[in-house]
């Protein structure tokens, strides 16, 4: 049987390159450059669909620094959000499921505590976080079978060839290089999740209904605790090295923390991600030793 045919856009990025090749073999990948397609032209995304008619697009192209974001609003809201419709409205021409990266960073207002579910009331307080929210409506507006994901802060180590971010590992491996400190929040709670771990789990979503979902590691604990952890998980004491900070955050706690129940449900349980602590220290015993 033919492989089935998979857009994949932002392979030169983070997520993008670590995807493609896990799915290397499993799918016919097409996988343009930003020079290849430019998305937020609606033209040349209708064109490129129409011409190549991949069975699933996976779009991760994005400007995905919220730093950047917050300082050049309208070219986020160009390629995070127009460039979502560009290629939602191309799915919806040419009858393709569509899978996408939101963020985690959607619920960035809330004041509510505990793991938090799709159906959460939102008011991102950032332009990313407003963008992807805006993205995720106008995205399953023009095309219903639109599988929307909310990803938490992913991490990896170095690896040749691919785009690295800073990102909680390797500020791990920096600080203790250098002998230096690391400041956590106390008032924040988030997941943080392997990239390899979205990437084993991607092939999945392509199954979903249309809709939001939640994608990435749960975690009950606060930053600064779930730092602590890790350094733990290292073989470092925490004490002296991992500085509690609780100035972050001053208006109200920052609760970004996901619930996967919903997508857990709709994929039968095929869909599931270790508990952040979990994740770390499989992570460090499959990679750090
Ligand atoms: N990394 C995380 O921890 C994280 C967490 C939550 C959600 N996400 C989301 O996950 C997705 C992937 O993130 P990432 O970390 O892999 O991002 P990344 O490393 O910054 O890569 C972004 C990719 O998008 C491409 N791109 C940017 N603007 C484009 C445009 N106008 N047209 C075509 N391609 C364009 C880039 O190509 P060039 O570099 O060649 O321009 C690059 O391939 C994004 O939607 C991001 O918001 C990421």
């Amino acid at each position: 049987m033919a492989m089935k045919k998979l857009l994949i856009t932002g392979t030169s990025g983070f997520v993008g390159s670590r995807i493609a090749t896990h799915l290397a073999g499993k799918f016919d990948i097409i996988a343009p450059t930003h020079q290849d397609l430019e998305i937020t032209s609606t033209q040349g995304c209708m064109s490129f669909i129409g011409k190549n008619r991949p069975d699933i697009i996976l779009h991760l192209a994005a400007i995905s620094d919220t730093g950047y974001c917050e300082n050049h609003p309208q070219e986020s809201m160009l390629v995070n959000v127009a460039g979502v419709e560009n290629l939602a409205a191309a799915a919806q021409a040419y009858n393709t499921k569509m899978v996408f990266f939101s963020s985690d960073q959607v619920y960035n207002g809330c004041t509510e505590l505990g793991l938090l579910t799709e159906d959460t009331p939102l008011t991102p307080e950032n332009h990313y976080g407003r963008h992807k929210l805006l993205a995720e409506q106008r995205a399953l507006e023009i095309c219903d079978s639109c599988v929307a994901l909310r990803a938490t802060w992913m991490y990896d180590n170095p690896r040749p060839g691919m785009r690295n971010h800073n990102n909680f590992v390797i500020n791990f491996q920096k600080a203790i290089s250098e002998g230096s400190t690391l400041r956590f929040a106390t008032r924040e709670f988030r997941g943080i999740t392997w990239v390899g771990e979205i990437a084993q789990n991607i092939i999945h979503t392509f199954n979903l209904p249309g809709g939001v979902y939640n994608f990435g590691a749960e975690n009950t604990l606060n930053t600064y605790q779930t730092a602590c952890e890790y350094a733990r998980i290292l073989g470092h004491s925490p004490e002296g090295f991992i500085i509690p900070d609780s100035e972050r955050f001053p208006a109200h706690v920052r609760n970004i923390s996901i619930s996967l129940e919903k997508i857990r449900q709709a994929s039968d349980g095929k869909i599931n991600f270790k508990d952040t602590i979990y994740g770390l220290a499989a992570f460090y015993d499959k990679t750090d030793k």
